[in-house]
Order: structure tokens, then C-alpha cells, then sequence
């Protein structure tokens, strides 16, 4: 299983203050917010780890069918800039982060020699949803294939393993 998610720091910036009052409190747990208080950048490293949380959280719903704001449980262990894994109810999701300018995408996965096999899926492909959750569909062999999609500002990225 798979999840990815994008930030576009334009739009993320325009939509959200993260210095706000409680802002931190209420997504971060302490040890992300110490993190980003000793960040060199602490705006790449809020939403480095919001993504990653986003991204494992795709999984997470997909896996349980829990649907819930739990920002707090999805608990990032940060490797490097790039690299780490999020632990949500002592379920474990890889992540791998890569920032290009404005864009920050994380893709998470369950297993990681995923990693290996991430494809990218053009947005004009078969996908359907079911409760919310979107599949790649093989009309031929009647499979359904997961795949996450994400979008924010100016980008987006469709993909499945
Ligand atoms: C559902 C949620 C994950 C969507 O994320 P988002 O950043 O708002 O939007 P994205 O563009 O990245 O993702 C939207 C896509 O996710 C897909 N999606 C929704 N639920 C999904 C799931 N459980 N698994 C995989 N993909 C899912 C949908 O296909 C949707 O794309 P579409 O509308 O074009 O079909 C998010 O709104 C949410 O509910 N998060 C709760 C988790 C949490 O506590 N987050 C705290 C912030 S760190």
C-alpha cells in the first residue's frame, strides 16, 4: 500500500499562518515541534513533516477505514530531510521526502522495497473511488489496483506501485 502527498509552499503559505496561536500545539507533537523550532528553516520542516503525516495517513485510512483528523497520532520520526517513518497506533509507514523548490512531496509506503516500484499514473487513466479512496481499474481482469492521488496549488501526483 502506497500514499503520497503534495505541498505546494505558495498556496500553503497563502492558506495557513503556522506561527498561529496553537497552530503547532494542535498538529505537532513535542518532539516534531522541537524539531522545528531548531529547523534551519522552520516553514520546510512544518510542512515537510505535515505532508509525511498526510501521506501515511492515506495509508492508514485505507488500511482501518478509520477517517479521522488524528494529526497528534501520526507521530513522524524524522531520519533526515529526505528519509523517516510515521507511527500511527503502532502501525509503522516508510517515508521518502523530496522538496524542489515550492513543492515538497512525500510518498509513504507499508513495505519499503515499495520504494523500488513507485510508478507514476497519468490522471486521465481508469480511476475510480470507492468510499473516497481511488483504484486504478483493469476493466479486462476486473482488478482493482490502489493508488493515491494528491494535489495542492500547482501540483499534483498521481501514483501506484
Ligand atoms: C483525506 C485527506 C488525506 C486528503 O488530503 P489533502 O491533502 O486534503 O488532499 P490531497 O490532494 O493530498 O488528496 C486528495 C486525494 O486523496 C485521495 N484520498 C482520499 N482519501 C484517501 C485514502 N484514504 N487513501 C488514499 N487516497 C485517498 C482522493 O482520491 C483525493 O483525490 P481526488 O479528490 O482527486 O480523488 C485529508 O483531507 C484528511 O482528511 N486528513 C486527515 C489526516 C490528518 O489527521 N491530517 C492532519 C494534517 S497533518
Amino acid at each position: 500500500m502506497i500514499g503520497n502527498d503534495i505541498v505546494d509552499l505558495a498556496l500553503a503559505r497563502k492558506e495557513s499562518n503556522w506561527k498561529r496561536p496553537r497552530f503547532l500545539d494542535k498538529i505537532f507533537t513535542s518532539d516534531e515541534q522541537l524539531l522545528i523550532l531548531k529547523a534551519k528553516n522552520p516553514e520546510i520542516m512544518v510542512w515537510n513533516l505535515w505532508s509525511r503525516k498526510e501521506a501515511a495517513y492515506k495509508i492508514y485510512n485505507r488500511e482501518t477505514g478509520i477517517r479521522a483528523f488524528i494529526p497528534i497520532q501520526l507521530e513522524c520520526i524524522y531520519k533526515s530531510e529526505a528519509s523517516g517513518f510515521v507511527i500511527c497506533n503502532k502501525k509503522v509507514y516508510y517515508t521518502q521526502t523530496s522538496i524542489l523548490e515550492d513543492k515538497i512531496h512525500t510518498i509513504a509506503v507499508y513495505k519499503k522495497e515499495y520504494f523500488k516500484q513507485i510508478m507514476s499514473i497519468s490522471p486521465e487513466a481508469n480511476i475510480q473511488k470507492i468510499n473516497g479512496i481511488p483504484f486504478l481499474v483493469d476493466n479486462l481482469n476486473k482488478v482493482f489496483k490502489p493508488i493515491s492521488i494528491s494535489h495542492h496549488g500547482r501540483f499534483s501526483a498521481c501514483i501506484t506501485i
